[in-house]
């Protein structure tokens, strides 16, 4: 099976890919009849170049940019990689909070640049993060991983999800309500059409004084404009790893203290991301022996 990659992937799975070519698919400009796969990191697929294309292993577990839809009209089959990356994201999730609550990328800005100029028991107070209410907006996979780990910071938990189940992980609540009530917000739900803009201008007014977002999932789930003029306000604070429109990031948040940035590296772990290669090309093999794949995508 001639397969095409956007890249080498991490991790010595990919090398079990026998006639693999990596090309940047936006370079195409020819189609390419005898490609049967392409491995994409959430990117375009340019279906009227690919002909003979069966699969689309994508590399990750959102897959809002593949084109998944048109995929599967045209009887493509698209798999993602979920799970693998649970544990990595809920991580960053806990070091954003932490870094964002307790001020410390602002705190090593200031003493590398030598300003720190007084005693230890002076200076701007943060908030404490042990025993506040922390609201997940979406108990999937990687929320309910951020939920086992608030237990050890004795976090009061609501979330919100889109079906309802019995859980220990937290109190259940309206978005609305989890935004009026929580210190800090953090955002777990894939990018659709339905999640688009989820969290609006009026929806960020409900944060009280003070509360922390955090976005570890897309960023188009938030109006990033109204993020942007909260955050210059000094109104709320924030922990982001994701941007509408990466890798460009408001310049607007550079000089903030009140926000911590980090560039999209959620799964960014040497075992999440050699996990994920090992999914995409189990995935690719299953498809080149004629099997089902492990892990398609069902949007
Ligand atoms: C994903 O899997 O969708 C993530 O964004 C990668 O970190």
């Amino acid at each position: 099976m001639k397969i095409l990659a956007t890249r080498r992937y991490p991790g010595p799975a990919f090398a079990e890919l026998e006639d693999v070519e990596i090309v940047r698919l936006e370079e195409l400009d020819a189609p390419q009849p005898d490609v049967e796969a392409v491995v994409v990191a959430n990117e375009p697929v340019p279906l009227e170049l690919l002909p003979d294309l069966r699969v689309v292993a994508n590399f990750g577990v959102g897959y809002d940019r593949v084109g998944v839809e048109a995929c599967l009209a045209r009887g493509v089959v698209v798999t993602n990689t979920p799970g693998v990356l649970d544990a990595a994201t809920a991580d960053l999730t806990f070091a954003l909070i932490l870094a964002a609550m307790r001020c410390v990328v602002a705190g090593d800005r200031l003493v590398r640049a030598g300003e720190w100029g007084r005693a230890w028991s002076d200076g701007a107070l943060a908030d404490e993060v042990t025993g506040s209410t922390l609201g997940i907006v979406g108990l999937g996979r990687i929320g309910s991983a951020v939920a086992r780990r608030a237990r050890g910071f004795e976090l009061r938990v609501l979330y919100t999800r889109r079906r309802h189940v019995e859980t220990e992980l937290g109190e259940h609540r309206e978005l609305d309500e989890l935004l009026t009530e929580a210190d800090v917000v953090t955002l777990h739900v894939p990018l659709t059409r339905e999640t688009d803009g989820l969290i609006d201008a009026r929806r960020l007014a409900l944060l009280r004084d003070g509360a922390c977002l955090v976005n570890t999932s897309r960023g188009e789930i938030v109006d990033e404009d109204a993020l942007v003029a909260e955050l210059v306000s000094g109104r709320l604070r924030a922990g982001l790893d994701v941007f509408r429109d990466e890798p460009n990031v408001p310049s607007e948040l550079f000089g903030l203290e009140n926000v911590v940035l980090t560039p999209h590296i959620g799964s960014g772990t040497r075992g999440a991301r050699e996990a994920m290669t090992r999914l995409v090309v189990d995935n690719l093999l299953a498809v080149a022996r004629g099997k089902p794949p492990l892990t398609p995508v069902r949007p």
